[in-house]
């Protein structure tokens, strides 16, 4: 299909409006027509960067010529937002398209517009979006999963023009799965950070976590290259009981608020160990069995 402007409005004028809006006017060349949010401070942050012909705090604002449209406000109110849209009378539902980015929700919360005629899909960027100035060569490389109505891909590739290695599709029945692997690989991963910082400070030690980078990078390159059991080291893997031993008992004296953590990881690590056949079986349950013994211990 070849090139084609589209308008395209941002219902929620946040981190990830802000990055789709920068992605579609600034890196493929859509237009972006109109901004719709809760304050006056997100809307006026928006115009800043984006010139449009409507912003408003009113969804009913949304002007007749929007073609696209996403919903980028937190997930509990894309529901809502999508009813508001099906009941707006001057917009051309047959050839209108509507996303959220929800990374849990599927694009069924879209039904109400989805029955006017309206195209739906829910595009979630594979990202950390945490402020509201990435730059043109970072949003590039974004990868987005898209789950939706049947048309759906083929419309998403032309107006994600040129983009389409960068959308991966998804089937409903797998977003909440996708969604805990995400939450694993991102949040998960910078509360262990948190819990490291927490660590060093308990010890008294003048470092934080980007002290361990070096080491933090030759695990994501091993776990890249050899595979996530393969890459697996320290002293479980190496079957140290006493090891395990030794940082239970710390943590029981100098740190308890972690034990419960360190155990569930200790656990999970218990199984790769033995699925990588480093541990035998039997050294595999006297591990869970010390682990086991300081879960709920005061
Ligand atoms: N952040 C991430 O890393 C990330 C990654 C992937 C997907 N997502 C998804 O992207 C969506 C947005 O997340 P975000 O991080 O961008 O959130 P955010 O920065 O908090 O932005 C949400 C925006 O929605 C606006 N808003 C809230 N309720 C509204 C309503 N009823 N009508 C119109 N606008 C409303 C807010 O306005 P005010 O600021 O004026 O209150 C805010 O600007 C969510 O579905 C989330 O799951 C987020």
């Amino acid at each position: 299909m070849a090139f084609k402007i589209f308008n395209i409005a941002i219902v929620g004028a946040g981190r990830v409006g802000t990055l789709f809006a920068k992605f579609l006017s600034e890196i493929i060349g859509h237009k972006i027509v109109a901004v719709i949010s809760r304050s006056d401070e997100s809307i006026k942050r928006f115009v800043q960067k984006f010139k449009v012909n409507t912003a408003s705090k009113s969804i009913t604002d949304l002007p007749s010529d929007v073609e696209v449209i996403f919903i980028t406000t937190p997930d509990s109110a894309i529901k809502d937002i999508a009813w508001e849209i099906s009941q707006i009378e001057n917009l051309n539902f047959k050839n209108l398209v509507v996303y959220h980015a929800s990374g849990v929700l599927t694009s069924d919360v879209l039904s109400e517009v989805q029955s006017r005629g309206a195209e739906v899909g829910s595009i979630h960027p594979v990202y950390s979006v945490s402020h509201f100035d990435y730059s043109v060569d970072e949003i590039r490389k974004i990868k987005f999963t898209l789950e939706g109505s049947p048309k759906i891909y083929d419309i998403t590739k032309w107006i994600f023009y040129n983009f389409d290695e960068n959308i991966i599709s998804i089937d409903k029945s797998q977003k909440i799965l996708y969604h805990i692997a995400c939450v694993f690989a991102s949040n998960y991963l910078v509360s262990l950070l948190n819990t490291v910082d927490e660590i060093f400070k308990r010890a008294n030690l003048n470092f934080d976590h980007k002290f361990l980078h070096p080491l933090i990078e030759i695990s994501l390159k091993n776990a890249s290259e050899l595979g996530s059991v393969n890459a697996l080291t320290g002293p479980i893997e190496r079957g140290d009981l006493e090891t395990i031993k030794l940082h239970l008992e710390e943590l029981q004296n100098k740190f308890p608020e972690i034990l419960p953590v360190y155990s569930s990881l200790a656990i999970e690590t218990i199984r790769i160990a033995f699925k990588k056949k480093s541990i035998s079986m039997n050294l595999a349950s006297q591990m869970l069995d010390l682990v086991s013994s300081y879960i709920g211990k005061k």
